[in-house]
C-alpha cells in the first residue's frame, strides 16, 4: 500500500473542501472553497445557505483537487469523506458525492470522523507518535481526546455547553466583530490587557471537562452594564481579558490530563488552534513536559478542510475500515 492516493471530501460547516493525499502526509492538492461571505450578515452559520453552496460547489472542487494533484480516477486508490459530526444536510452532499464517485469507479469508500481528521492535521506536519494526546478547539468542539495507540480515540473531557469558538463568535458579536469573530478578538486581545478578571470556570475541578458559556454571560453583562450607564470600556482589555479566561482554562486542562495521561505528542487542532494566546501559552507550558513534543497544526490546516480528512482517511483505509452504499451523514458522531 505504499503510495496511496486519497481523494478526500470534508463538507461538515460552511467550507466545501475536497483534496488529494499520498501516503496520508503529503498534500497533493487541498482546495477549500469558504462560505463565510454568504453566513456573515446573519451572524452565524445557516444550514440550509451551507449546504446549497456545497451542491454549487462540491463538482469544481472535485475537479480542482485533481487538476491540481495532476491525476484522474484510475490513480485513486480510495475516497474518504466526513460522515459526521456536524450539520446534517451539509455532511449529506460530501457524503453523497463521495459515495456516487466510489461507485462509479470501483473505488472503496473510507468513512472519517471530523474531529479525527483535525488532529490527522498534525500528520500532514510530522508523524503521530503514540501515545498522543490532542486539544481539539473548534466552533463546534472543546476536546481533550487521549489515543493510546493509531486509531483509537478516547475523549478524557469535553465541553458542558458552548465550545470556545462559538464563544468566540458570541462575544465577537458584542464587539460589532463579523462571523467568525475569532481571529480579529484574538488580535485585538493582543493589544489590551487582563484588567476584567472574568470567570475561569470548573478550573479547579480535577475533571478534564470545560464550561464557557458562564464566560460569555458574564462578558456580554460588562459591556451591556457598561452601555446602560454610558461607561465606554476599552475593547482591547475587553478582547484580553476574555482570552486569557479561555487560554488560562485550556491550559490548566491540558496540563492536568498530561499529568495523568503521560504522552510522546500534544497536538493543538481546531479553527481555534490559529490562536496565537493559545499557541504561545501551550509552547511555554510544555517546556515542563520533557519527554512531551508540542505539534501545532500549521495555521492553513486549523480550519475545516479536507486534506485532514485524507490524513485520517489513510489511517483509516490501512487499518481497512470501510463504508458501502448504506452510508449516512450522522450530525452526532462520537468516537
Ligand atoms: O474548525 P473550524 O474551522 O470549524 C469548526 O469545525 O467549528 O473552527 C472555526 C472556529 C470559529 O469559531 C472561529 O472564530 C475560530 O475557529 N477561530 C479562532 C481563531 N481563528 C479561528 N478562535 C480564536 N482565535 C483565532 N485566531
Ligand atoms: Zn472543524
Amino acid at each position: 500500500m505504499d503510495n496511496n492516493l486519497i481523494l478526500s471530501f470534508e463538507t461538515s460547516c460552511d467550507e466545501t473542501s475536497v483534496a488529494v493525499i499520498k501516503n496520508g502526509s503529503e498534500i497533493l492538492s487541498n482546495i477549500v472553497a469558504t462560505q463565510i461571505k454568504s453566513h456573515q450578515r446573519f451572524g452565524g452559520v445557516v444550514p440550509e445557505v451551507a449546504s446549497r453552496h456545497h451542491i454549487e460547489q462540491i463538482t469544481g472542487c472535485v475537479e480542482d483537487a485533481l487538476a491540481r494533484a495532476s491525476v484522474t480516477y484510475d490513480d485513486l486508490d480510495a475516497v474518504a469523506v466526513t460522515y459526521g459530526p456536524g450539520l446534517v444536510g451539509a455532511l449529506l452532499i460530501g457524503v453523497t458525492a463521495a459515495k456516487t464517485i466510489a461507485w462509479a469507479h470501483g473505488l472503496p469508500l473510507v468513512p472519517v470522523n471530523h474531529i479525527a481528521g483535525h488532529i490527522y492535521g498534525a500528520r500532514l506536519v510530522k508523524p503521530i507518535e503514540f501515545p498522543a494526546m490532542a486539544l481539539v478547539v473548534s466552533g463546534g468542539h472543546t476536546e481533550l481526546v487521549y489515543m493510546p495507540e493509531e486509531g483509537k480515540f478516547e475523549i478524557i473531557g469535553e465541553t458542558r455547553d458552548d465550545a470556545a469558538g462559538e464563544a468566540y463568535d458570541k462575544i465577537g458579536r458584542v464587539l460589532s466583530i463579523n462571523y467568525p469573530a475569532g481571529k480579529e478578538v484574538d488580535e485585538l486581545a493582543h493589544q489590551g490587557k487582563d484588567t476584567f478578571n472574568f470567570p475561569r470556570a470548573m478550573d479547579d475541578d480535577s475533571n478534564f471537562d470545560f464550561s464557557f458559556s458562564g464566560l460569555k454571560s458574564a462578558f456580554i453583562n460588562t459591556v451591556h452594564h457598561a452601555d446602560q450607564i454610558h461607561e465606554s470600556l476599552s475593547r482591547e482589555d475587553l478582547a484580553a481579558s476574555f482570552q486569557q479566561a479561555v487560554v488560562d482554562v485550556l491550559a490548566d486542562k491540558t496540563k492536568r490530563a498530561l499529568r495523568e495521561f503521560p504522552v510522546n505528542q500534544l497536538i493543538l487542532a481546531g479553527g481555534v488552534a490559529a490562536n496565537r494566546g493559545l499557541r504561545e501559552r501551550l509552547t511555554d507550558e510544555l517546556t515542563a513536559f520533557k519527554d512531551t513534543e508540542l505539534v501545532l497544526v500549521p495555521l492553513s490546516l486549523c480550519g475545516d478542510n479536507a486534506a485532514m480528512i485524507g490524513s485520517a482517511g489513510e489511517m483509516l483505509y490501512r487499518q481497512g475500515v470501510r463504508a458501502d452504499a448504506t452510508l449516512n451523514a450522522d450530525p452526532s458522531l462520537e468516537f
